[in-house]
């Protein structure tokens, strides 16, 4: 007899394990950035709008094809299709969501030496000082290849624990701790002196710089956010029970992961705004200037400065570490089910790989200089080949597969629970998913690369 497949124990674990798959680097480092440079609040709207018109639709799709093949991302597009080519979309998916693991693992190990970093006092002196500081430690050989490898086996632990005794358990700890300490935060940020003018750049929408560009990066974003095509969302999907109603899963994990992003934006512009510092400074926002926003607007009170600074980075580590966990449950899951080995077998083999690919990703920063693609370091090259190829590829292949050629009755039957509503909203889902997602996708797509 087959064995039984695992499952979520509850509705709660089975929505914070999803959401803390959502909710990671994207929310707290990425979001506040990219508001800060489209615009503030009319970028927020435009992002909510995505959310609602395509991330929720593409993210309800990956759930169907998961919780209908109950197997791993590369198994449930092959039964899903009969076997057909699609299949090679699930193997996509599995392929993204493994070589997003070795750099985020990176990105992740960072947050960790921010964590030591601010227990030990490294982060205060002068402006100048705190940029050589990031930039020593992410170019040197081997700090952040330590941390890599930290959190790397941290996630391994959990993994090897099974989706309830190590997924489930580790979810339902970690996420409420992150809200606790996001709200504490996001308190101490709005109090300081100056903090309204950066709440009301985040809530007051200004529409005059507002172009088709800030749409893309919208879509762009919430798809990010939302760890569409990755195989995240389809993997654990393949743990839900038939009891579980996707479309109102998928809006709730949605709400969360949004009102995450905002609250990391509540914290971010009021301490940036009160000292007068540029909020759409991009990626280094977190780690070069944060550290000295901190410094400044808590000049007067430098322990609760200190306070602050180490909640955030413990922050922004839990939530790359319960993105990490699902990134890693993507390809742990494929190669257990593929090549017939034990869960730990698989995660092993995962964790390995990942390491060897994060220690690649990390040394190309600086500490060596023979990992280049072109002018791309390896690292520029995964987040590129990841991020712009992959996704928005398997995106766009998940909908035409699921709107066109997977049976509308197969599909239908997966909106469980909806009672007299079902058709209703079955007909708009269908609508989103045949036409306005993949066109949408199809447009940051080509934008990209200069076509449109
Ligand atoms: N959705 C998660 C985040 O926002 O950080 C996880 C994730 C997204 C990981 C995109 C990697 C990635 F490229």
């Amino acid at each position: 007899m087959a064995e039984e497949r695992a499952s979520f124990g509850s509705k709660l674990g089975m929505i914070l394990a999803t959401a803390g798959g959502a909710v990671g680097l994207g929310n707290v480092w990425r979001f506040p950035y990219m508001t800060g440079q489209n615009g503030g609040a009319a970028f927020i709207l435009i992002y909510i709008g995505c959310v609602l018109l395509l991330g929720i639709p593409c993210m309800i799709s990956e759930f169907i094809i998961g919780r209908h093949g109950a197997s791993n991302t590369f198994r449930a597009y092959s039964k899903m299709s009969g076997g057909k080519a699609w299949k090679y979309v699930g193997l996509l998916g599995v392929l993204t969501g493994f070589l997003i693991t070795g750099y985020y693992a990176v990105v992740s190990g960072w947050c960790l030496q921010y964590i030591y970093a601010s227990v030990m006092g490294e982060l205060h002196g002068d402006p100048t000082a705190v940029k050589t500081y990031f930039d020593t430690f992410a170019t040197s050989p081997v700090r952040p290849i330590f941390w890599t490898v930290v959190i790397l086996w941290v996630t391994h632990f959990v993994i090897i624990h099974g989706i309830r005794g190590g997924i489930e358990k580790a979810s339902k700890l970690l996420m409420p701790t992150l809200f606790v300490l996001l709200l504490v935060i996001v308190v101490a940020a709005c109090l300081l002196p100056g903090a309204e003018k950066g709440i009301s750049f985040l809530l007051k929408p200004d529409f005059s710089k507002v172009t088709h560009q800030t749409f893309l990066n919208a879509l762009g974003q919430s798809f990010y956010s939302l760890s569409i095509a990755m195989g995240c969302i389809c993997t654990y999907a393949s743990y839900y029970t038939r009891q579980t109603n996707l479309a109102n899963s998928a809006i709730q994990v949605a709400l969360v992961d949004t009102f995450v992003a905002i609250l990391a934006g509540l914290v971010i512009f009021p301490a940036a705004f009160s000292v007068g510092v540029n909020p759409g400074s991009g990626p280094s926002l977190v780690f070069i200037t944060l550290p000295n926003v901190f410094n400044e607007a808590f000049s007067g009170m430098p322990v609760i400065g200190w306070i602050v600074s180490l909640m955030f980075y413990s922050l922004l580590s839990l939530a790359a570490l319960t993105s990490l966990i699902s990134l890693h449950e993507v390809s742990t899951s494929f190669f257990s089910e593929e090549l017939h080995l034990s869960r730990k077998t698989g995660a092993t083999i995962v964790t390995v790989a990942t390491t060897i690919i994060g220690a690649f990703c990390s040394l190309s920063l600086g500490a060596v200089n023979w990992l280049y693609v072109g002018d791309k370091t390896l690292f520029d090259v995964f987040d590129f080949v990841t991020g712009q190829i992959f996704l928005p590829v398997g995106g766009f292949l998940t909908c035409i597969f699921l709107g066109w050629f997977i049976p509308k009755t197969v599909v239908k039957d997966e909106f469980t629970n909806w009672g007299t509503l079902r058709g209703r909203f079955f007909g708009v889902f269908l609508f989103l998913v045949r036409f306005v997602c993949p066109l949408a996708i199809l447009g940051i797509f080509l934008h990209q690369f200069n076509v449109i």
